[in-house]
């Protein structure tokens, strides 16, 4: 696949210099005299490798900071163009465009996609095409695993364990009976490998520490949606006193709404508080919270994928078939620094703490 795929380049690029050429020499015969392209005529001659990159959208500061990444990677000066599209957290877009990328003839494509599922039919025409297709950030369940050459990203469930594994530290530490943990869970993109793995995470640490998992609305990762369905929450609850937001931009609309409903926000729930947890530190804004105490713990989602793709792509390049999956490493945050480890499966993981 990946020797077709540079084949068909060299041969695009072949064309181009070709008509190129044969225009030059008419305009210089036509002239009667010899003259030096211009840098236009020189830059549409660079082996350029096409990367066509499907992106969620632009819903929270993980997700920018992502395309960021990808942008200032899959660069011209590092020997790309990118063609960037961004689907509105639509699936539907992502489709659409991949179709746009199969007729342009990207070498690569490279897909974040919005959810699992739903990938088999787009994916096996890019596989006719014979391009390779790199996942990121969230994975997709197909048919036949050889519709993509890879995925990197975070390993979600994980990162929801330790988050678990965090909170049972703390109640422990300070004595609170986890039978009186009355947790909210704001999920993300209903079908989102991010969400199916956090709130599964979460599912297993409230069946193992007998908390009382109260409700699940979706927050769609964004902080308005959040503010509303948490708003909600309280209407309906008053014994609230855990908030699991499945990313920051969502802790941003929670405490919006708890604030605005009079009540206190910190993880001290035996004196009345609401403790909140979340997932990214991506964005200043959400380190400062966690410096506050406002966002008691963070499970770390590293956004920067695009030194990640490029090594991808570059071993595609000579031939060498990358990892099928490359799980990142990824740390923890917390300003309450009397929880230095947590164990997941009896691995430790060190928790960052925030000064
Ligand atoms: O899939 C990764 C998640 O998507 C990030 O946690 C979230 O902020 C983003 O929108």
């Amino acid at each position: 696949m990946e020797y077709i795929s540079i084949m068909k380049r060299i041969k695009l690029n072949n064309t181009i210099v070709l008509i190129l050429s044969v225009c030059i020499v008419l305009y210089l015969t036509a002239c009667g005299e010899a003259k030096v392209p211009d840098t236009q005529v020189l830059e549409e001659t660079e082996d350029l490798v096409v990367v066509g990159f499907s992106q969620v959208g632009a819903e929270s500061d993980w997700r920018n900071a992502n395309t960021q990444s990808m942008k200032d990677t899959f660069t011209r000066e590092n020997g790309y163009e990118l063609i960037f599209s961004d689907a509105q957290q639509k699936q539907s877009n992502q489709i659409t465009t991949i179709r746009t990328f199969i007729q342009r003839e990207v070498d690569y494509i490279v897909l974040a996609p919005v959810t699992e599922d739903g990938w088999d039919t787009v994916l096996s025409e890019a596989k006719e095409a014979d391009i390779p297709v790199i996942v990121v950030d969230r994975q997709v369940n197909v048919s036949d695993d050889s519709l993509f050459d890879c995925w990197v990203g975070s390993n979600f469930r994980l990162e929801g364990e330790k988050v678990g594994e965090w909170l049972h530290r703390y109640f422990v530490q300070n004595e609170i009976d986890e039978a009186g943990v009355n947790i909210v869970n704001i999920k993300g993109t209903l079908g989102a490998s991010s969400q199916i793995g956090r709130s599964g995470g979460l599912s297993i640490s409230a069946r193992k520490y007998n908390w009382n998992l109260l409700a699940e609305a979706e927050g769609e990762y964004t902080q308005a949606r959040a503010r509303e369905v948490m708003t909600n929450l309280l209407n309906k609850y008053d014994n609230i006193n855990v908030v699991y937001c499945e990313n920051d931009n969502e802790a941003f609309g929670v405490i919006e709404a708890i604030e605005s409903a009079g009540l206190k926000i910190g993880p001290d729930i035996a004196d009345g508080q609401i403790m909140i947890v979340s997932f990214d530190g991506v964005s200043e804004q959400a380190i400062e919270l966690a410096k506050e105490g406002k966002i008691s713990c963070i499970a770390e989602c590293n956004p920067l994928h695009g030194p990640r793709v490029r090594k991808i792509i570059e071993s595609l390049e000579k031939g060498v078939r990358p990892e099928k999956f490359e799980y990142v490493d990824e740390s923890i945050y917390s300003s309450i620094d009397s929880i230095r480890e947590i164990q997941v499966d009896e691995k430790a993981y060190p928790i960052t703490i925030l000064k």
